[in-house]
């Protein structure tokens, strides 16, 4: 029995060590829970190997118990691994390609293909255009046709990027994009690790400010976070991973939220 408590301790102690090494190289927290539960698990296999032995088993006795066993590993790994936290590859493919996209946007060749792609795109909404005036004539119909053209795909318009709309929809890209969501909540969502609600963060900081924030940590402090503030957990990496007019719409779309009725935490200005 004590031989159980002590290796059950040895175990508990490993996983604790293992959580500690991948908490600091900021290894997500669903490989450090696996991390933990790996170690339980050797700590149990040990357990095991103090169990009396099996009285021998022969014939049919002994398949049926060997089967018996199978179902059993079988449903606990099962059982087990769907209580892990679940990834969609799908969900990451998604995040990878867009950042990649921006990349090859950056490149001559990727300017080139998004100017056809574009000019393809124009090319298509005339024909659609010159189809429908022919079809059914008028200047009215015209309109019409361009405003549903405006409604289903505004990006294909040229300027649209202009447009308040779409700054704004590139704003809240960036905030899933840069994963803010991980340390901070915002309309009730995220914020598991250590950073303030930001609902309010329009009344209590102009956007040149929120970009500020965001371009350098260092420069605000929010109210009752010293000790994350000091310790620097808002990563000082955004103004290489984006660029200034994506941070510039990161930051307006923020100011945005004006919900007082959430505790955001005053921002200090600090040098
Ligand atoms: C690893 C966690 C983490 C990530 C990721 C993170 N932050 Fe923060 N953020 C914090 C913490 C902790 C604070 C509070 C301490 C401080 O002010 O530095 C904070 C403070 C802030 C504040 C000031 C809030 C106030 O009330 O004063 C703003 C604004 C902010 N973050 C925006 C962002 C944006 C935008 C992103 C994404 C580009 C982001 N943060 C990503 C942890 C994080």
């Amino acid at each position: 029995m004590g031989n159980i408590f002590k290796k059950l301790g040895i175990g508990l102690v490993v996983g604790g060590v293992l959580v500690g090494i991948a908490h600091s190289q900021e290894l997500p927290s669903s490989f450090q829970l696996l991390f933990f539960i790996v170690s339980l698990i050797g700590a149990l296999v040990f357990i095991l190997l103090d169990a009396r032995p099996l009285s021998t088993m022969n014939g049919g006795k002994s398949l049926f118990a060997v089967i018996a066993f199978w179902i059993l590993m079988v449903t606990v790994c099962v059982a087990g691994a769907s209580l892990l936290p679940q990834f969609n590859p799908e969900d990451e493919r998604a995040k990878i390609d867009k950042l990649l996209g921006k990349e090859r946007a950056a490149s001559q060749k990727g300017k080139a293909e998004e100017l056809i792609a574009r000019a393809k795109a124009l090319d298509e909404q005339v024909k659609a255009l010159e189809e429908r005036l022919k079809g059914l004539g008028g200047g009215q119909v015209a309109t019409a046709s361009q405003a549903s053209h405006a409604g289903d795909k505004p990006s294909s318009a040229p300027g649209a990027t202009a447009g308040g709309g779409d700054f704004m929809k590139v704003g809240e890209e960036q905030w899933q994009l840069q994963e803010c969501y991980n340390c901070h909540k915002l309309r009730g969502e995220g914020g598991k690790k250590r950073g303030p609600e930001l609902d309010n963060i329009g009344s209590l900081l102009t956007v040149d400010e929120i970009q500020q924030k965001i371009a350098d940590p260092k420069s605000f402090m929010a109210e009752g976070y010293e000790k994350e503030w000091q310790k620097g957990i808002m990563p000082n990496k955004f103004k290489d991973l984006m660029d200034p007019k994506e941070m510039q719409a990161l930051a307006a779309w923020l100011g945005t939220f004006k919900n007082a009725s959430v505790n955001t935490p005053k921002p200090i200005k600090k040098n």
